[in-house]
């Protein structure tokens, strides 16, 4: 495999158990980093060689440092972040009900900000690291019955550029990817 300069790297993986999150565990793995994932329940958690899991849910603020804290602990400085927990609860606009909008909102959105709020300044001050953030062609292009998916998926967008900005001066890349629809559990 072509080295992408990630051996002995510490990743960070939101929702690593499973779906898109599973496979850029597997091929971190391949690469040669460190890596530790998050997962939001035991029951749904697969085998991904010798990353280390940690149950979190990334709606929680305090739970995100104290993973962070844990991988920094266990592994070593956190040099890159995937962020790429996310849920779908899709409706027509007229039947989004505000649990629905709520849910999406702090999970896709609040979410990312949890995740990345704990490690990005400790980046700025080691200036290096990586982030990427798991968008949608949703969050660009729009879908019928996704106001709310769309809306949060656009949302870290905005974030990813800005952030990005930002983040340069410190030796920081902040990404984001819009995958088209993949067969997951989501879909
Ligand atoms: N599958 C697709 O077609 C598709 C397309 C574009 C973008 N995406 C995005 O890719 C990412 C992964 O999606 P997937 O298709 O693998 O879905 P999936 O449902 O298989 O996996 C989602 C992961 O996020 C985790 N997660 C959800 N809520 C969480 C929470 N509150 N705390 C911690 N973890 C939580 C789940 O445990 C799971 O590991 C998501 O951000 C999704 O929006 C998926």
């Amino acid at each position: 495999m072509v080295s992408l300069g990630l051996e002995d790297k510490v990743v960070l993986v939101t929702g690593g158990n499973r779906g898109i999150g599973a496979a850029i565990v597997s091929l971190l793995e391949e690469l040669g980093a460190k890596v530790a994932y998050t997962h939001r329940s035991i029951s749904s958690i697969k085998g991904q060689h010798g990353a280390i899991a940690i149950q979190a849910d990334v709606t929680d603020k305090a739970a995100m440092t104290a993973v962070a804290e844990q991988v920094e602990q266990k592994l070593g400085s956190i040099y890159g972040i995937v962020a790429n927990a996310g849920i779908t609860q899709d409706n027509f606009f007229p039947k989004l009900t505000t649990e629905n909008w709520d849910a999406v909102i702090d999970t896709n959105l609040k979410g990312v900000y949890n995740t990345l709020m704990p490690v990005i300044p400790k980046m700025y001050e080691r200036k290096e690291g990586s982030v990427v953030c798991i968008s949608s062609i949703s969050g660009e292009r729009g879908n019928i019955g996704q106001t709310n998916y769309a809306a949060t998926k656009a949302a870290v967008i905005g974030l990813t550029k800005s952030l990005a900005l930002e983040a340069a001066r410190y030796g920081v890349r902040v990404n984001a990817v819009s995958p088209g629809f993949i067969e997951t559990d989501m879909v």
